[in-house]
C-alpha cells in the first residue's frame, strides 16, 4: 500500500483560513477527487478539524474509506473509521485492503505524516496571506519535483496554480 500526501498551499505555505479552505479552485478540487479515488479502493486520512470543515454533502468523501484522527477516545461517527494515533490509521487502511492511502490534512496531520509519505502532490496557489493555518516546514532538498500542470485563473479558479508531484529522493 502506498502512502501519499495531497495539499494546496499559497506562496507563504498557508493552507487554511479560520478552519476552512481559503480559495475556490474548481480544477484542483476535481484533481483531488480523481487522484484520491483513482480506480482502486483507497483511503483518506484526515484530522478531526478537517472532517468538521467538510460540507455535509461531502461527508464522508464518497468512494473512499474515510479515516478521521482524533485523540478523543469518545469521538465517533458511524460514517467513518476513527484513529487515535498515526500508525492506527495506516493499519486500518491496510487491513481494509486499500491500494493507496492519502494524507489529506490539515496542518497537524500533514506534520505528523511528513516522514511516512513517499509522494507529495502539491498545488501551489499563486497568492499570499491566504489564511492563518500553515503547512509545516519541509526540507524540499530531500525531494525531487516534477511539474505536471499549470492552470491559469478564471471564473472557476480564483488564482493561478501549479501542480507538481514531489518524490522522496
Ligand atoms: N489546503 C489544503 O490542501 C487543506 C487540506 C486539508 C485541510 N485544510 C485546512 O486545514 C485546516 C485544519 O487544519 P488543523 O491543523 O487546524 O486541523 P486538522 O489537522 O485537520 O485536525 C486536527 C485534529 O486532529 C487530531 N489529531 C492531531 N494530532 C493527533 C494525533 N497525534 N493523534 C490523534 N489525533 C490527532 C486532533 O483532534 P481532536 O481535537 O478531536 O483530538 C486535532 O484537533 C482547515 O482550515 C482546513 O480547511 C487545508
Amino acid at each position: 500500500m502506498k502512502v501519499k500526501m495531497i495539499v494546496a498551499m499559497d506562496d507563504q505555505r498557508f493552507i487554511g483560513k479560520n478552519g476552512e479552505l481559503p480559495w475556490k479552485l474548481s480544477a484542483d478540487m476535481s484533481r483531488f477527487r480523481n487522484l484520491t479515488i483513482a480506480d482502486g479502493y483507497n483511503a483518506v486520512i484526515m484530522g478531526r478539524k478537517t472532517w468538521d470543515s467538510l460540507p455535509a454533502a461531502y461527508k464522508p468523501l464518497p468512494e473512499r474509506l474515510n479515516i478521521v484522527m482524533s485523540r478523543d477516545t469518545s469521538w465517533k461517527d458511524e460514517k467513518v473509521e476513527s484513529a487515535l494515533y498515526p500508525g492506527r490509521a495506516i493499519e486500518i487502511a491496510y487491513a481494509n485492503g486499500c491500494n493507496e492511502c492519502w494524507i489529506i490534512g490539515g496542518a497537524q496531520i500533514y506534520n505528523m505524516y511528513q516522514d511516512m509519505v513517499e509522494e507529495i502532490h502539491l498545488t501551489m496557489v499563486h497568492t499570499s496571506e491566504s489564511g492563518n493555518i500553515s503547512f509545516p516546514e519541509i526540507d524540499w532538498g530531500n525531494w525531487k519535483e516534477s511539474v505536471i500542470e499549470k492552470i491559469p485563473k478564471d471564473d472557476r479558479n480564483e488564482h493561478n496554480t501549479t501542480y507538481s508531484i514531489w518524490e522522496k529522493k
